[in-house]
């Protein structure tokens, strides 16, 4: 028998974001052994500059034999148990930081949190500034992954700030004000404001009026911002990511420095998922405190730690990183955008992050979020893409979806754009007869009626 925590729904797992997910692994596409397989476009992995990785590697072998100076430091870092981390490795984390964003703000190793992952940062976060009762307002349409990280086992609630298509889902202040009054009709109280910046799914960075209208607007309410800044060193078209600490240098509000708090991790920039390297970065004595001592229930292993410290205080092989993974994601950026416009789809304009916001609102059935699950359906069990649709990223428009395009080859992207060419030809040629006859049998059988049911219930 499970606790009433740990049966609780709202783990956020029964979203298309991750049914696609699971349905990838259940049937992966491989160009020789499965190549009617589905491709993994859903998922916001940086595969794309592993190999400069692994030739630092090859070169520092001595690191991953745990060597200094030819002596043995296994028994040192195997022994090693304190939750604050290796100094060395929270030293260069804070300085690799100071420089993606320009060395334009400072930061103080001793403020850094090192947690498993953003995904427990964020969680950490929550828990302590928030409980049950308590919500954050979040822009819409957000990373489908807060709402099992941020509400599950904090109780706290997600009110969604709904941004639009018309000014490019720009957060504004009107749609700020809304969400606030929202939650109080719901009887929640707001405890804060989480931005992602850059944002997941639409891969764009906010201006210095929007991080300033939202600073002005949690201050005049005396509310936390947590600014998630997981995808700071993916900007790859103009270097004009500005952190939420470099805005809040020149703001008048005292109280700012103890209401804002970053959350940060190596899984994008760095491609380093699997070490779980994350992080918080707060002013605030009291939610250092605390969330120090929560950090205990998800450590970084400190031969990660000692590995990864040595990556990065090689300022010559960093700053390269960098330049050159900004690179291809550009370029990688530009092939799916501009293949996609050859066949009549069309991308929001961005300039980070792994994916594209995609517009597929003219492939629609009907103008719903039924249409818009009868397409992602289609799209996951026909053409075999697994993409994630807007609502599960809860977009308030229905036709939207985020394609990821950083973890596969570009042979793999080229096979799925010309699944896609396809597809689109089909619907073109039949738009006279657009009804959709249902998914095959074994479509029928995933999607059980209450995953159906849940989503139209966003
Ligand atoms: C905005 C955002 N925050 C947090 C996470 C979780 O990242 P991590 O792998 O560091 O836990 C993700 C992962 O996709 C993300 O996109």
């Amino acid at each position: 028998m499970l606790s009433k925590k740990a049966s609780l729904v709202c783990h956020g797992e029964d979203s298309s974001y991750f049914v696609g997910l699971q349905q990838y692994e259940k049937n992966p596409y491989d160009s020789v052994h499965n190549p009617s397989g589905i491709i993994q476009m859903g998922l916001a992995e940086n595969q794309m500059s592993m190999d400069l990785l692994e030739s630092w590697l090859s070169k520092n072998a001595e690191v991953a034999e745990f060597k200094e100076e030819g002596r043995s430091i296994f028994k040192k870092l195997a022994l090693f148990q304190d939750y604050h981390g290796l100094p060395s490795f929270k030293k260069e984390l804070a300085e690799f930081m100071e420089e993606v964003r320009g060395r334009r703000v400072r930061l103080d190793p001793n403020k850094i949190v090192l947690t498993a992952g953003s995904t427990s940062a964020n969680e950490i976060l929550m828990f302590c500034l928030g409980e049950t009762g308590d919500a954050f307002l979040i822009p819409t349409p957000y990373y489908p992954g807060y709402d099992r990280d941020l509400k599950w086992r904090t109780g706290v609630e997600i009110v969604p700030i709904h941004c639009s298509s018309s000014n490019h889902f720009r957060v504004t202040k009107d749609a700020l004000t809304k969400a606030y009054t929202q939650a109080h009709t719901l009887n929640l109280n707001v405890k804060g404001v989480l931005i992602t910046n850059p944002s997941n799914p639409l891969g764009t960075t906010m201006t210095k009026e929007d991080l300033d209208m939202i600073i002005n607007f949690c201050m005049e309410k005396h509310i936390h911002i947590v600014s998630d800044e997981i995808f700071s060193a993916t900007v790859f078209d103009s270097s004009n990511f500005i952190s939420i600490l470099e805005s809040l240098q020149q703001t008048k509000f005292k109280s700012v420095k103890n209401l804002v708090h970053v959350v940060y991790s190596l899984s994008k920039d760095l491609g380093l998922s699997g070490f779980r390297v994350g992080m918080i970065y707060s002013n605030n004595e009291r939610v250092l405190s605390a969330a120090t001592k929560m950090s205990s229930f998800g450590l970084v292993s400190s031969q990660t730690q000692h590995l990864v410290s040595n990556i990065l205080v090689d300022k010559k092989f960093m700053k390269y990183y960098i330049k050159e993974n900004t690179r291809r994601l550009k370029k990688r950026h530009e092939m799916l955008v501009s293949n996609l416009k050859r066949i009549g789809i069309h991308c929001l304009t961005s300039n980070a992050g792994l994916f594209c916001w995609v517009d597929m609102r003219h492939l629609l059935s009907s103008n719903t979020f039924e249409g818009e699950f009868e397409l992602w359906k289609r799209i996951l069990c026909d053409v075999k893409l697994n993409i994630s649709p807007g609502s599960s990223c809860h977009c308030s428009e229905p036709g939207w979806f985020r394609i990821c395009f950083a973890n596969v080859s570009e042979e793999i992207l080229h096979v799925s754009l010309h699944r896609m060419k396809v597809f689109v030809e089909e619907i073109n040629s039949n738009c006279h007869d657009r009804g959709y006859n249902g998914p095959n049998l074994i479509c029928k059988w995933m999607f059980g009626l209450s995953l159906f049911k849940g989503q139209m219930e966003r």
